[in-house]
């Protein structure tokens, strides 16, 4: 019989991780995927994957666990992993199903429920908003008389600042949790902190943080969705006092949340009335948003293809070394386009790595050795792609829709 190959099963119910992919094959992995109907003839890396999969939908229980079962039947797989944030929980629930090594259901929480991350955290003593979960209603009275407005009162498993909604008063909350009835339990209120929001990125190895990156988003990402501007990030430079502080605070959050290997997408809040870091938010996965592109064009590190060296390194009981890092500095700046395909030929800097293909979206990386060019970039397409192409457009009833 031939000798068993490391495989993987990657769940990705939205077209993404072609690196992650590619690299399991490089390393001589045998590669499936399973993905969504909808996204079976997206351009999935082919020549990577061994077989390929596909249900209408790749959430819905019992029938993924059947699914998985079934093609276990005849294939062995040695690790699941979650392509797309909406895949994390359930990756966790298979392996948790199939007695497959990796993240469980447990520390997945951690990662997924923004109540179960916020009360962890706090327990292990690393500061956050002050926040209260939306079951008791004693506790939320308390909580609206001992905290002032505004708050925050948001979904604890979505993501791009879906659903978050913004609160001045007891009875603006009231009169939202009526309307959510029985689906209010799924929602955290939190107080709302003034302050500009970063993101850290990070690769962690048996319980160690061993490459992360701190930067900057150029305003906070609930300003860009509900006002309609520019989406701007760029690396920090790397010994400020805000990235060296932001790089310890994220070693501290990780361990608090329990995790062990795989890569994380962070966010931060410094509040303005205090100067002090917030911890935000977490995923265990990469970031969206293009924000890998941008990271690997600082670098060098592409998170998508170290998280498969990190999986497989685990599974073939191998130590997992970080290849040379790089440090440089890069920005990103996307908007969603009145034009379906907009023109961005003019935006010739040699500093411009990469632009982004992608209907009625503009988006394009700088990369420069010298922080200060990047921030001149980033100033001045920023304020160019506003009036050349910036379309603005109220959220959806449904994310990824
Ligand atoms: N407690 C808070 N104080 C201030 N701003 C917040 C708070 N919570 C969320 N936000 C704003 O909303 C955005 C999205 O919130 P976040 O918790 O990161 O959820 P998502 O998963 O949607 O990104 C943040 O980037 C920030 O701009
Ligand atoms: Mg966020």
């Amino acid at each position: 019989m031939a000798e068993h190959q490391t495989t993987i099963l990657a769940l990705g119910s939205y077209f993404k991780g072609t690196a992650f992919l590619q690299e399991c094959k490089a390393l001589g992995c045998t590669v499936y995927l399973l993905t969504k109907e909808k996204f079976k003839d997206a351009d999935w890396p082919r020549e990577s994957i061994d077989e390929m999969f596909w249900m209408p939908e790749t959430h819905k229980q019992p029938d993924l666990t059947y699914a998985v079962s079934y093609m276990m039947r005849t294939r062995k797989i040695d690790r699941i992993v979650p392509l797309d944030d909406y895949d994390v929980e359930v990756a966790a629930n298979l392996r948790e199903h199939l007695r497959i090594p990796g993240m469980g259901e447990t520390t997945v929480r951690h990662f997924r429920d923004k109540l179960a991350m916020r009360v962890q955290a706090r327990d292990e003593g690393v500061n956050v908003p002050d926040f209260c979960p939306v079951i008791n209603y004693d506790e939320l009275r308390e909580f609206m008389e001992r905290v002032p407005a505004p708050w925050v009162l948001k979904p604890r498993s979505e993501a791009a600042s879906f659903g978050i909604k913004k609160l001045n008063s007891p009875q603006e909350l009231w009169d939202k949790l009526n309307e959510l009835g029985d689906r209010q339990s799924y929602f955290v209120l939190e107080k709302f902190v003034p302050g500009d929001v970063f993101h850290v990125d990070s690769i962690i190895w048996e319980d160690n943080v061993v490459f992360s990156i701190a930067n900057g988003y150029a305003r906070p990402p609930l300003a860009v969705v509900s006002s309609g501007d520019v989406f701007r990030s760029r690396t920090l430079p790397y010994d400020s006092a805000d990235a060296v502080a932001l790089r310890e605070f994220n070693k501290k959050v990780m361990k608090a949340l329990h995790m062990k290997r795989g890569v994380t997408h962070a966010e931060y809040i410094k509040g303005h009335a205090d100067g002090k870091f917030y911890f935000l938010e977490t995923a265990a996965r990469v970031g969206g948003a293009n924000l890998a592109e941008m990271i690997e064009a600082a670098s060098g590190i592409n998170l998508w293809r170290e998280w498969a060296r990190v999986e497989v390194a685990n599974a073939r009981k191998e130590e997992y070394s970080l290849p040379p890092v790089k440090q440089e500095y890069a920005g990103i700046v996307v908007c969603l386009a009145q034009q379906e395909w907009p023109d961005l030929s003019a935006y010739d800097a040699p500093e411009v790595v990469w632009k982004l293909r992608k209907e009625h979206h503009a988006g394009l990386i700088v990369q420069a050795k010298n922080p200060e060019r990047i921030q001149q970039l980033l100033d001045e397409y920023g304020e160019r792609f506003a009036r050349e192409f910036l379309a603005w457009m109220p959220q959806l009833d449904k994310p990824n829709d």
